[in-house]
C-alpha cells in the first residue's frame, strides 16, 4: 500500500510489514480520547493564529461527524491506515482537504498517543474507582446484615479467635480502601498534560500549552517534551493498582471457595453465581469465585507485561511503546468485571448460622483470651499461656471443651478462678472480651461500621 506520510519514501510498504505493525485492531478503543484531544488542539492552534477560527470551526465539525460515524459502524477501518490517529486524520483531510492537512501542526503522534491514553486512564480510573466503592458498599451492607454473627478467625488457615462477621468483611473494605486511594494518588500524579511535547522535543510554534491543558482539564502542564512523550509510568501505576485489587479479590475468593465446600459448610452460594458439572449430578461449582481467583492472574501478568516493555528503553518515543495498549486495556476490562461479580456475590451469598454455630465452640478459639484473664488476674503472660497450654491438652485428652472443664481444673491453676471463669470462656464470652481499638469486640466494631457508613453515606451525597 502507498504510505500514508510518505513524502520521503519511494516504494510502498510491504503488506507482511503493514499488518504486523497495526495497531488499529485495538487502539480504535481510543476515538473518543483521540478526537477530544484533536478538539481541543485545533481550536489552540486558532487562539494563537496558526488557524483561522472558521478553520477550527470546520476541524471540530468534521472530527464530530468522524466520531458519530465511529459509534454508529459506519467508519471503515484499514490496516494500511495503521492507528486510530492515521485514521481520524485521514478521514478529516478527505472531507476537508487542505484545512484537514493543518490539523497536525505542533503535535506528533508521540505526543498525541500519549495524551489519548492519559484521557483514556483518566476515565477507567474514574470507572475502578466506582467499582470499588460499589464493592465496598455490599460489604458494608454485608457487615450491617451480619451483625452479630461469630466467625471463626484463621490463622495458618488454623482455627485462632472468634471474629465478628461484621469485623471480617470491613477488613476487606479496608483493603480495597488502600486500592481505592492508591488510584486516586495515580490520578493526581498523571494529571500532566503531554500534547505540545510534540515528537519529542518540543516545537518551534507559537503554540499555547496552557489553552490546550484547560480545555482537556489537566491539573498541570508536563514539565519536559523528552519525558512527556514517552512517560508510561502512569500506566504501570494504574496496572498495579489494579493487580493489587485482583490480588485482594483472589484472596477473599479462596476464603468463599473453601467456606462454600461441605467441609466447613459456613456459607451458601446463589445458584446463580454456580455451575454445575457435566457429569456429577450433585455438583454446585463456585466457578464464578474460581474465575475472579484466576484473572487476578491475568492483571499480573498485564503489569508484568509492561514492566519488561519499558525497561530498557531509550528516551524518547520507541514503537515498542504501542505494545502497552493490549495490557493495559485487558487488565482494565478484567477487573471491571471481577469488581462487577464480587459486589453481586457479596450481596447474593448468606452465612449459614446454624451451621456456623455448630461447630464454633470447635477449636479453643477461647483459648487466649482465658489466657488474657488468667494476666488480668496478676499471672505472668508466659506462665498463663502454659497453663491454658496444659488445659488445652487435657480438654484433647476427654473430648470435651474449656467451658466443660469442672472448677478444680480452674482453681487447681489459681485458687478462686473457678466461679469468674466460666463468664470468660465460651465463644461467645471471649468475643465480647475484646477491647483494643481496631479489635473484633462488638464495642470496637460498631465504632467502625458506624465510620464505614458515615463515608459511604457521604459519598453518596457527593
Ligand atoms: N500507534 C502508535 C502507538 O501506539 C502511535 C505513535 C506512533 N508514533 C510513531 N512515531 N510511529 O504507539
Amino acid at each position: 500500500m502507498h504510505k500514508t506520510w510518505g513524502g520521503r519514501f519511494q516504494g510502498d510498504t510491504d503488506q507482511r510489514v503493514e499488518e504486523f505493525t497495526e495497531s488499529i485492531s485495538f487502539d480504535r478503543r481510543l476515538y473518543a480520547h483521540d478526537i477530544a484531544a484533536s478538539m481541543a488542539h485545533a481550536r489552540m492552534l486558532a487562539e494563537v493564529g496558526l488557524l483561522t477560527a472558521e478553520e477550527a470551526e470546520a476541524i471540530v465539525a468534521a472530527l464530530q461527524t468522524i466520531r458519530s460515524e465511529i459509534e454508529t459502524g459506519q467508519f471503515a477501518f484499514r490496516v494500511e491506515l495503521e492507528d486510530i490517529h492515521t485514521h481520524i486524520e485521514r478521514a478529516l483531510i478527505e472531507r476537508l482537504g487542505d484545512v484537514g492537512r493543518k490539523l497536525h501542526t505542533g503535535r506528533s503522534r508521540n505526543d498525541q498517543v500519549a495524551t489519548d491514553m492519559k484521557l483514556w486512564t483518566r476515565d477507567a480510573l474514574d470507572t475502578i474507582v466506582g467499582l470499588v466503592r460499589d464493592v465496598q458498599r455490599a460489604l458494608v451492607e454485608a457487615a450491617e446484615r451480619h451483625a452479630d454473627l461469630i466467625l471463626p478467625g484463621y490463622t495458618h488457615l488454623q482455627r485462632a479467635q472468634p471474629i465478628l462477621a461484621s469485623h471480617y468483611f470491613l477488613a476487606y473494605a479496608e483493603k480495597l480502601e488502600r486500592d481505592r486511594t492508591r488510584l486516586l494518588d495515580c490520578r493526581d500524579r498523571m494529571d500532566e498534560l503531554p500534547l505540545g511535547a510534540a515528537a519529542l522535543a518540543g516545537t518551534s510554534l507559537p503554540i499555547d500549552r496552557e489553552s490546550v491543558r484547560k480545555q482537556l482539564g489537566f491539573a498541570r502542564i508536563a514539565a519536559n517534551s523528552l519525558d512527556a512523550s514517552s512517560d508510561r509510568d502512569f500506566l504501570i501505576e494504574f496496572v498495579f493498582a489494579l493487580a493489587m485489587i485482583g490480588v485482594h479479590l483472589s484472596g477473599w475468593a479462596e476464603e468463599w471457595i473453601v467456606w462454600s465446600t461441605v467441609e466447613f459448610r459456613f456459607l451458601d452460594l446463589p445458584d446463580a453465581f454456580c455451575t454445575g458439572s457435566s457429569i456429577m449430578p450433585h455438583k454446585k461449582n463456585p466457578d464464578v469465585l474460581e474465575l475472579i481467583r484466576g484473572k487476578s492472574a491475568r492483571v499480573v501478568g498485564d503489569l508484568h507485561r509492561l514492566l519488561v516493555l519499558v525497561k530498557g528503553l531509550p528516551l524518547a518515543y520507541n514503537r515498542d511503546l504501542q505494545e502497552d495498549k493490549q495490557a493495559v486495556f485487558d487488565a482494565f476490562d478484567t477487573l471491571a468485571a471481577c469488581l462487577r461479580m464480587a459486589a453481586s456475590l457479596i450481596r447474593a451469598a448468606r452465612f449459614r448460622p446454624e451451621a456456623l454455630a455448630e461447630r464454633l465452640e470447635d477449636g479453643f478459639l477461647d483459648a487466649t483470651t482465658l489466657m488474657e484473664h488468667l494476666v488480668l488476674a496478676g499471672m505472668p503472660m508466659r506462665s498463663a499461656h502454659e497453663a491454658v497450654g496444659k488445659l488445652v491438652r487435657k480438654c484433647e485428652e476427654r473430648g470435651c471443651r474449656l467451658t466443660d472443664l469442672p472448677p478444680e481444673e480452674y482453681d487447681a491453676i489459681r485458687p478462686g478462678l473457678s466461679p469468674g471463669v466460666y463468664h470468660i470462656v465460651g465463644v461467645r464470652n471471649a468475643l465480647r472480651a475484646f477491647r483494643s481499638l481496631g479489635s473484633t469486640g462488638p464495642e470496637q466494631v460498631a465504632v467502625q461500621l458506624r465510620r464505614w457508613r458515615e463515608r459511604l453515606d457521604t459519598d453518596a451525597r457527593m
